[in-house]
Formats: structure tokens, C-alpha cells, sequence
């Protein structure tokens, strides 16, 4: 009995891996892609290897639909292979200073981590093998260096993603800069050839960054032959787990292994609950305004880092207060130095207000 239950659970830790994966398999739309998995049909003869979700949910009604331009703006992809590079060049050196200047309040002095904020640097590449999960001193230790297969994506995320709290707004310059001199803390060598502080990284030499995790990423899904890997991967039984003879049922042979196909939420007891609605918030604790602000404006007003005037800090927001709350919501909603318009966000006045309001009764 013991061993039938250690069987199955090996097995259905494969299926995980391999739904995970095999969502690209059924990219064609036929149903013979994976072995084993679970299939859903959808529309059109397709299938997928996710449940749909066939609730009748009616539109969200948040935001708009985006421009022309809007679009064009966050189309940026930058590929492995050099495609989409943007012209640019920087050295490690003055990547060290904008890296000083604009991220190492969150990431730690050479990127070393913040608390909550990701470690950039470090690492340990024989450790992303290992099976337990994060925060376990045995987990895998991922950081560009260790885990990144493709530099283009640090290039791109930097531009697109980073600093938090002001995404885009560092130039493409400034950008091969910083991506120049995280790749040197990391170690990472180009051409074979460690990068000093005087190296300048471009869109010239940027393809010939080898990152030591290229191959680290199995089946490769990337270009043309993506499905491909993908089904020949699976297609080997020893990829996803299995071992000895399979059987598909009667499996009377107490040296056969069944190949069990797991529901995680039936196939444990007592089954998940299907039960879609959260949790009631105890709304009794959160003070009117909390939300907004946690949402918006404690990225920069929770600390003193960004130089906004950080909660809780009564002599400076008691020069604030004195300018009077009607002011100072005007202030706020029009920005002022590096705070933006509103926070950045889409805040009413009133609620702004309030927002304002809440943030007083903290820092008094
Ligand atoms: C206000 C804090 C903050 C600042 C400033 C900031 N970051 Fe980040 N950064 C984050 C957070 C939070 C994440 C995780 C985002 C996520 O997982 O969605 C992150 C993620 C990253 C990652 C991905 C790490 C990984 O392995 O997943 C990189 C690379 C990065 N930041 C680079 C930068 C660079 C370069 C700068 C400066 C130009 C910068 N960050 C400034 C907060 C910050
Ligand atoms: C991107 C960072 C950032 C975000 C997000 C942000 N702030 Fe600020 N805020 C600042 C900075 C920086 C200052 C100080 C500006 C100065 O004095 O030059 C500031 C100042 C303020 C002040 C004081 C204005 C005055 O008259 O001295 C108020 C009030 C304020 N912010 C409210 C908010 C609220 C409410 C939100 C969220 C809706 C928010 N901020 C989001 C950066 C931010």
C-alpha cells in the first residue's frame, strides 16, 4: 500500500512539471501532445491543458483600451539573437553610479539584496537542481548571474521594468550601462574576457554575452523548433519521473508502475475546496484611505530613501500639515519635485484626500 501512495505522488509531481510545459504542446490545437496529462476541450476541436474557467464573469471595466502608440511604447522586445537591440552604449563604470543612484536603495550595494527586494548578484548555479523551496538555505540560489539564460532580457526588463516606482525612464544608454555592470558584478565574461570598469557595452558587442545558464532551460522553447523539443522531451518517459513498465490500468503487477494522472483537487483528502470567492477582509482594522496608500504611495512614502516624506515621520509631516490639507491635496495632485501627479495613480481628488488624510493620522 505504502509504495502504491510513493508512486503516485511521484507521479503526480511529474504531471505539474509537465502541465506547466506542455501548455505549449497544444499550441496546435491537437490533442496528441502529451503523455499522460490531462486535456480540456475547448472551442473548436482545441484543447488545453488548464481547466477553463467557464463561469459566466461579467468585464472587469478597468482601464481603456489602449492607443496606437500607448502600444508601440511597450513593444519592445529584444531577442537572444541581437533582434530589437536598441542603438546604445555605456560602460560598467558609469552603470556602477546610476546602479548607486537609482537601485541600490532597493537592491543592496552591488546588488546585494534589500529586504523583500531581489538579489541581483551572488548566486549559485549548481544549487538550481536542488528541490526545496525558497527560503530553505538548500534552495536554489537564482540571480542573473546563476539563472538568466539570455542577457536581451536583462536589457529589456531593466528598460521596461526598472527602477520600480519609474519604469522606462532610464535612456537606452544608461540602460547597456547598468546591464554592463551588473553582468560584471555577476562575473560574467564576454568574448571570453572578464568586463573591467572601462569596458563599454553596445548593441555591437552585446550578442557575444555568454550567460552561464543559457542551457539551463529544458526542452529549449524558444524559435522555431520549440514545439518540437517540447513533444521530444516528453515523448521520453525518463524526462517526467517515469520508471519501469507502464501500465495504464488492471495494473495487478506489483512491479508495474501506474501511470496515475492527479487531480489536485480531488485526488487529496480532504479535496480543495472549489469555493471561488476570498476570504471576508476584516474590514474593521483598515482605516479609510490604507489601501489606496498601500497600493500607491508607500513604494516611495514608506521610506525616507526616495526623499518623499516617509510615514510616521513627525517633524517632517508637520510641516507638511501647516500648509493646510486643501493645499496640500492641490500639491498632490499636480506633483511636485520627483513625486508624480497624483502618486501615479488614478486616485480621485477625494480620495486623495483621504489617502492624505490617513497618512496625517500615521505621522503625528
Ligand atoms: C523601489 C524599489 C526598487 C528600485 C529603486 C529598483 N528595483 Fe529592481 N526590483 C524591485 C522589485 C520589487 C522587483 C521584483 C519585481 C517582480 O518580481 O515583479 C525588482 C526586480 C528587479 C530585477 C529582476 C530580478 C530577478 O532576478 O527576478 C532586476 C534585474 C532589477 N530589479 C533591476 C533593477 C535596476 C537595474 C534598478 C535601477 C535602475 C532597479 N532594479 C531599481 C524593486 C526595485
Ligand atoms: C514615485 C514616488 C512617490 C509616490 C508613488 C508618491 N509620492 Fe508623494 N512624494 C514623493 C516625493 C519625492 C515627495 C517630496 C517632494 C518634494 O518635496 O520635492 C512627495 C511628497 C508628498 C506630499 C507632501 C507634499 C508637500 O506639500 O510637501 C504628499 C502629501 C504626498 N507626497 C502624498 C502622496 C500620496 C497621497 C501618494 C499616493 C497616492 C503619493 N504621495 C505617492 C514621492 C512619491
Amino acid at each position: 500500500m505504502l509504495k502504491c501512495v510513493h508512486k503516485t505522488i511521484t507521479l503526480s509531481i511529474a504531471t505539474v512539471v509537465l502541465t506547466s510545459i506542455s501548455a505549449f504542446a497544444s499550441f496546435d490545437g491537437k490533442k496528441d501532445a502529451v503523455d499522460g496529462g490531462m486535456t480540456y476541450p475547448r472551442a473548436n476541436g482545441t484543447y488545453t491543458v488548464y481547466k477553463y474557467n467557464d463561469q459566466n464573469i461579467s468585464p472587469l471595466n478597468h482601464g481603456r483600451t489602449p492607443t496606437a502608440n500607448e502600444l508601440k511604447a511597450w513593444d519592445t522586445d529584444i531577442m537572444p539573437d541581437g533582434t530589437g537591440l536598441p542603438k546604445g552604449k555605456g560602460t560598467v563604470e558609469q552603470g556602477d553610479e546610476l546602479y548607486e543612484e537609482q537601485c541600490a536603495v532597493c537592491h543592496g550595494d552591488f546588488g546585494a539584496g534589500g529586504v523583500g527586494y531581489p538579489t541581483l548578484t551572488g548566486g549559485d548555479i549548481a544549487s538550481l537542481t536542488n528541490q526545496r523551496t525558497p527560503g530553505h538555505t538548500d534552495a536554489p540560489k537564482r540571480t542573473i548571474g546563476t539563472y538568466w539564460p539570455q542577457a536581451s532580457t536583462l536589457l529589456w526588463y531593466i528598460h521596461d521594468a526598472m527602477p520600480y516606482a519609474h519604469p522606462k525612464s532610464l535612456t537606452w544608454d544608461e540602460t547597456y550601462a547598468i546591464t554592463a555592470y551588473l553582468l560584471s558584478a555577476n562575473e560574467i565574461q564576454i568574448d571570453g574576457k572578464d568586463m573591467d570598469e572601462d569596458f563599454v557595452l553596445s548593441n555591437e558587442n552585446f550578442t557575444k554575452i555568454k550567460m552561464p545558464n543559457e542551457k539551463g532551460f529544458i526542452p529549449n522553447i524558444d524559435g522555431p523548433d520549440g514545439v518540437k523539443n517540447v513533444k521530444a522531451f516528453l515523448s521520453d518517459g525518463k524526462n517526467i519521473g517515469a520508471v519501469g513498465t507502464r501500465c495504464m490500468k488492471d495494473c495487478k503487477d506489483d512491479n508495474a508502475v501506474a501511470v496515475v494522472v492527479s487531480d489536485p483537487r480531488t485526488d487529496v483528502n480532504p479535496p480543495f475546496s472549489e469555493v471561488r470567492d476570498l476570504p471576508k477582509k476584516d474590514t474593521s482594522t483598515i482605516a479609510p484611505g490604507q489601501e489606496d496608500y498601500e497600493k500607491s504611495c508607500a513604494v516611495c512614502h514608506g521610506n525616507d530613501k526616495m526623499g518623499a516624506p516617509d510615514l510616521g515621520n513627525k517633524d517632517i509631516w508637520a510641516k507638511v500639515m501647516k500648509k493646510g490639507i486643501d493645499k496640500v491635496v492641490e500639491i498632490a495632485i499636480k506633483g511636485t519635485g520627483a513625486m508624480p501627479p497624483r502618486g501615479g495613480s488614478t486616485l480621485s481628488d477625494e480620495k486623495l484626500k483621504q489617502v492624505i488624510e490617513y497618512m496625517y493620522s500615521k505621522s503625528k
